[in-house]
């Protein structure tokens, strides 16, 4: 990897800040048709999140908003102080210039995760606008898209380190 991208991803003396945005409808995760989105609540998952994220000794904000105006200005905020912003833009994934134009002008590392394969679903949800400007994507393993996520942000992390 260049020395950029470990610099711009890969903080040496701070731990690591990782920002996790969630979309419309995930707030009802558990209830919300469990056959396709499992039976976890967001909750549930936070809570998964964080035990790794302790563990490793990063920073873990966690967000959802029904309103595509409330994640917009987070992704603004974060920028200069999130090194990465791990979104599931849920059904504005599928529909959202906004989110995409400010998840590219955001500099840190960013990672599109689904609980769903969206590519075995309905066409409508074929097209992702966000995938063309995020480093990485997860989709398919439930929950485990968010962990996975994490995980591996962690494990280039300490591969950086590691090997420079
Ligand atoms: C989703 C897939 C989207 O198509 C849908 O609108 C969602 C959830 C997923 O995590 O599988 O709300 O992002």
């Amino acid at each position: 990897m260049q020395p950029d991208f470990n610099d711009r991803f890969f903080p040496m003396t701070t731990a690591l800040r990782i920002l996790v945005i969630n979309g419309p409808n995930l707030n009802m995760l558990g209830t919300r048709e469990p056959e396709v989105y499992g039976y976890d609540t967001l909750g549930d998952i936070e809570t998964r999140c964080r035990a790794v994220t302790d563990e490793a000794g990063a920073a873990l904000d966690w967000m959802q908003s029904n309103s595509e105006a409330v994640i917009l200005d987070r992704i603004q905020q974060a920028v200069g102080n999130t090194d990465w912003i791990v979104i599931n833009a849920a059904a504005l994934t599928h529909t959202s210039v906004a989110v995409r134009d400010a998840l590219a002008m955001f500099n840190g590392g960013k990672i599109e995760v689904h609980l769903s394969n969206t590519h075995a679903r309905e066409a409508f949800r074929q097209t992702s606008m966000i995938s063309p400007v995020v480093n990485g994507v997860v989709m398919g393993f439930g929950a485990m898209s968010y962990i996975m996520a994490i995980r591996g942000i962690l494990e280039m992390a300490t591969e950086t380190k590691t090997h420079g």
